[in-house]
């Protein structure tokens, strides 16, 4: 899709990080945009930054886990800008754990409701109009190096991100053979400076209790190395030249394509995997 001008993107998760970086690409580009999310003051707080800087926006505060609500985003977009042309299931959370520990399933549900069931229904809900309107259509589903290396304490969220890249694999298979012309991206970035190692501040009221607990080691880990991560901004570029481009896979960090190759390697070599560390 190389001429965005004019044209409107939906955006989960747009109210912060990379989705509000990438709402800022696209709103540069002179897209016209919708932006979701499950933080009402944050997103107000985008709109108002967007609308400043001459960005025709409007936002729907929605929980990506819940199918009604998407419908309704859906709905809310076409009525504002008519068709939609890119659709980015970017809103996501981070949370771990060992596998081990049974007591956490509510909060793997959590993660994966949010992080896997959110992408599966912005594609399910959006693409049929996408496929009718026929002017042209992108989908980027936010995956992450999770979703090509598991580290360890990492399992829902792993789980989750590898289920984005099969989704999304699936998806641009196909789109080619019944030849929509839709094109996919799956967004695989590595560390990346955003507020995702506060996610458990979108918590559900049932699961708030776990906020009491002090971040644990692990934690602090994880948050000096988004700290340490590249800029969303330099994120939402790749991004945008990959719709421009119609280029599927987008990793945006310099050893990403290394840890696949060793991977596959230790794959076929039939080398049992190791903790070494985070990706
Ligand atoms: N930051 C990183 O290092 C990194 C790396 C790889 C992938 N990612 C992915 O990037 C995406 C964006 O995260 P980020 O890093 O910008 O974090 P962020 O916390 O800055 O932004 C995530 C946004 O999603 C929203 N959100 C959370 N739960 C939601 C829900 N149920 N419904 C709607 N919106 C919801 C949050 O309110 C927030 O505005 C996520 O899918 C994340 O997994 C992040």
């Amino acid at each position: 899709m190389d001429d965005l001008n004019g044209r409107t993107a939906v955006i989960t998760g747009g109210a912060s990080g990379i989705g509000l970086a990438m709402a800022q690409r696209f709103g540069a580009a002179g897209m016209n945009l919708v932006l979701a999310d499950v933080e009402q003051d944050p997103l107000a707080a985008a709109i108002d930054r967007l609308s400043d800087a001459g960005v025709q926006v409007v936002g729907m505060q929605c929980d990506v886990s819940d199918l009604d609500a998407i419908r309704e985003l859906e709905g809310f977009s076409r009525e504002q800008f008519g068709d939609v042309h890119l659709l980015c299931n970017n809103a996501g959370v981070g949370s771990g754990g060992l596998v081990a520990e049974p007591d956490d399933i509510d909060l793997w549900r959590w993660v994966i409701d949010v992080n896997l069931w959110g992408v599966i229904y912005g594609c399910k809900t959006f693409l049929p109009a996408m496929v009718e309107h026929g002017h042209g259509a992108h989908i980027v589903n936010t995956a992450s190096m999770a979703g090509h290396a598991s580290a360890p304490l990492m399992g829902p969220y792993n789980v989750s991100k590898y289920g984005v890249v099969a989704l999304s694999e699936t998806l641009v298979k196909e789109m080619q053979m019944t030849g929509t012309g839709i094109g996919v991206s799956v967004l695989c970035p590595a560390f990346v400076q955003t507020a995702i190692g506060s996610s458990r501040r979108n918590l559900p009221d049932t699961l708030r209790a776990d906020l009491d607990e002090p971040p644990s080691d692990t934690q602090s880990m994880i948050e000096q190395l988004i700290a340490a991560g590249i800029p969303p901004a330099d994120v939402a570029d790749a991004v945008h030249a990959a719709v421009v481009d119609n280029t599927f896979w987008i990793l945006t960090h310099d050893d990403s394509k290394a840890a696949i190759t060793e991977r596959a390697r230790e794959i076929v070599d039939g080398i049992n995997p190791t903790a070494t560390g985070f990706v």
